[in-house]
């Protein structure tokens, strides 16, 4: 069995959570970074042998849209898969029904699904600091029991509703202040390339998904989301994320 994480993770916690379930499950596991934008997906193929952790973010209750379209590339072929939603602290609605049904498509055989809590990467003193030593402490134990189950026949009964939610995204505009020198660190990572490669320090263009990525790999923290923005959306969210949630295993 070769183990693989397919992730799209713009500020990190995604690819930690998902690297915490991998590290419990086998010594070693390649990565597949949904991120890249330089890259296609169309011949990344897998096989029966193989086993994937499938791992997004949550944006609006579903998975990012970026992600979607790149994880429709990929060719299953029967390969396992344990999908994993990664959420704000808020709600993960219906973002695994909607990543098991892109599996599905994409020729994945679904075995187990996992819905991790982390920082919210818009309002990041919602749940700051997670995942934590307990929630790591938690997707351990929930690796090593996905691979005791792995021969299940029976599919995981996944909370969330079809048809999903619908998610309109608003649009948070990311402040560039004069600390900018125009390195393109931003440019050079951002998932959908719509930071300008020539003067990074101009706005981003409509593909901005306000993944906050350019924002956490700044290295001189240049760029900011939009204080009134956060302020909106921080009280609009917060009373739902005021009790700490926990990790979910479905099996
Ligand atoms: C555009 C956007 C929408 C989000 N929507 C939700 C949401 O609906 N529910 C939630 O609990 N967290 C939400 N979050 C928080 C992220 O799911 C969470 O911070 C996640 O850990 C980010 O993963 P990353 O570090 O791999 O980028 C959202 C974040 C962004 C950027």
């Amino acid at each position: 069995m070769s183990l693989y994480t397919i992730i799209f993770s713009p500020t990190g916690t995604t690819k930690k959570v998902a690297d915490t379930l991998a590290s419990a499950m086998a010594e070693h596991h390649t990565e597949i970074d949904l991120s890249d934008n330089n890259r296609s997906f169309s011949r990344t193929a897998f096989t029966d042998e193989d086993l994937c952790i499938l791992a997004v973010p949550v944006y609006g209750g579903r998975v990012p849209s970026t992600a979607a379209g790149r994880l429709k590339e990929l060719s299953g072929n029967q390969a396992k898969a344990v999908l994993v939603a990664v959420y704000g602290n808020r709600a993960f609605e219906d973002a695994l029904v909607e990543l098991q049904d892109l599996a599905e498509e994409a020729g994945f055989s679904v075995v187990a699904g996992v819905a991790a809590v982390a920082e919210h990467s818009i309002v990041r003193e919602i749940a700051h600091g997670r995942p934590d030593e307990a929630d790591l402490q938690s997707l351990r134990g929930m690796g090593k029991t996905i691979k005791a189950s792995l021969n299940r026949s029976a599919a995981p009964e996944l909370p969330g509703n079809r048809p999903y939610r619908v998610y309109n995204p608003v649009p948070i505009g990311i402040e560039v202040s004069e600390n900018c020198v125009r390195c393109g660190s931003c440019a050079a990572v951002c998932p959908v390339g719509a930071i300008s490669k020539e003067d990074p320090s101009l706005p981003a263009s409509s593909a901005c998904i306000s993944c906050m990525r350019c924002v956490a790999v700044c290295p001189l923290h240049a760029r900011q989301a939009e204080p009134a923005k956060v302020a909106f959306i921080r009280q609009k969210i917060g009373p739902a994320c005021q009790s700490r949630k926990e990790n979910q295993l479905f099996l």
